[in-house]
């Protein structure tokens, strides 16, 4: 089977994809009899081309687009795996002009235009309300195109939705790198865990809190530790959202939601006690043997379900105190299983490329949603 792409954004997790489908090209196609080619990208700055021959994964990773911000994408045409296409001769804006088009619009028009089987939807968080990404899957699920999105917001702000338009469009929506990169923690509770119910659910969650945690409990300044993961590039200039735990509140709704079949949204998550000076505090009250971590809980009561991110000193006998430096952790309470516990080593855009691809040959295996 082939499966025509169409990238909505194209950064870190874009780009990282183009690659793994490149060098993984010969295995998916001798296990799966699967190939892949670009139809389409499209970016906020650099706009967007249509190639509805298809570019092939290798020669998008090698064009570098959107290097400069050109809606243009220099190299073109569908070229086995691992080559490159040849040199363009004469005009190259005659030898673009001839398999692929720029692409004027908006991003709707863009999802819903481009040739494509699928949309991956790899656009920047929005953690207040998951738009405009939750218009772009929308959008793609009605003109009958499956989904991957690494996107979390439109997951924690409108599963449910999203799901039964799916549903109703006969499509997949599959979303495994949402939560801890590519670690398969949705595929897992869909095809390893049949006649479960998920209880509840513990984790760490957010590598910049890991990490800043775990350079403090080695006696460096929250300053200096928050300046290290800064330039390691996990957290951002103002990493108040991974601190006073609206990550963490995001990756609960997505995981209460799917996994728990509950219907929350971030700011329903409780967040108590975080931030910067919390995590000061918290570090001096800690008592012997305690390891202080930011946990993301959920649970289900007569109430039905609730969620919580806060900062909790663990003892030396609870597994999650172990991890350290930008490990993250899920451990789920189950009906069957009791508890499993699944670990990240580090995690980056290498893992989140590896979870849409997963989710690209669990579409072809069937596995929609
Ligand atoms: N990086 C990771 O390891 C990782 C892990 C798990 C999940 N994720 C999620 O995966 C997604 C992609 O991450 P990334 O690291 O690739 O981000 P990134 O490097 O910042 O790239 C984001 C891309 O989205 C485009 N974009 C943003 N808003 C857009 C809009 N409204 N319309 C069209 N394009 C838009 C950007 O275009 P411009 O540059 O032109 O603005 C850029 O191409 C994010 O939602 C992120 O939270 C990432």
């Amino acid at each position: 089977m082939h499966l025509r792409l169409a990238s909505l954004g194209f950064g870190n997790v874009g780009r990282a994809l183009a690659i793994m489908l490149a060098e993984k090209a010969d295995d998916l196609q001798r296990r799966y009899d699967l190939t892949f080619s670009f139809t389409g990208a499209f970016t906020r700055s650099a706009g967007g081309w249509i190639a509805p021959g298809g570019v092939s994964p290798a020669a998008l990773a090698a064009s570098k687009w959107p290097k400069g911000g050109s809606a243009v994408m220099p190299v073109v045409g569908n070229w086995p795996a691992g080559e490159l296409p040849p040199p363009v001769r004469g005009d190259p804006r005659e030898h673009l002009a001839m398999h692929t088009s720029v692409f004027a619009g908006g991003a709707v028009e863009f999802v819903r235009t481009c040739p494509a089987d699928v949309v991956l939807e790899l656009t920047a968080l929005n953690p207040q309300t998951g738009q405009p990404a939750i218009d772009h899957i929308r959008a793609a699920l009605i003109a009958g195109k499956h989904v991957v999105t690494a996107n979390k917001g439109p997951i924690a702000y409108a599963y449910r939705a999203l799901r039964a338009l799916a549903q109703e469009h006969g499509v997949a929506l599959r979303f495994e790198s949402t939560v801890m990169d590519g670690t398969p923690i949705f595929g897992m509770a869909q095809a390893a865990l049949p006649a479960t119910v998920i209880t509840g659910f513990r984790g760490l969650l957010n590598s910049t809190s890991n990490y800043v945690l775990s350079r403090m409990a080695q006696g460096e300044s929250l300053e200096a530790a928050i300046a290290g993961a800064q330039r390691l590039g996990i957290a951002e200039a103002n990493p108040s959202n991974d601190l006073e735990g609206w990550d963490g509140a995001v990756k609960a709704t997505v995981l209460a939601n799917v996994l728990m079949d509950a219907d929350l949204r971030p700011a329903d998550v409780l967040r108590d006690g975080l931030g910067a000076e919390a995590m000061r505090l918290a570090r001096e009250a800690l008592g012997p043997g305690q390891t202080l971590k930011q946990v993301v809980e959920a649970s289900r009561d007569k109430d039905g379900v609730s969620a919580r991110v806060r900062l909790v000193a663990l003892g030396a006998d609870d597994l999650l105190a172990h991890l350290s430096g930008m490990e993250t952790a899920l451990l789920l309470h189950t009906d069957t299983m009791r508890d499993l516990t699944i670990v990240e080593g580090e995690g980056g855009p290498g893992q989140t490329a590896f979870g849409v691809v997963a989710d690209l040959v669990n579409i072809v295996r069937g596995m929609g949603n």
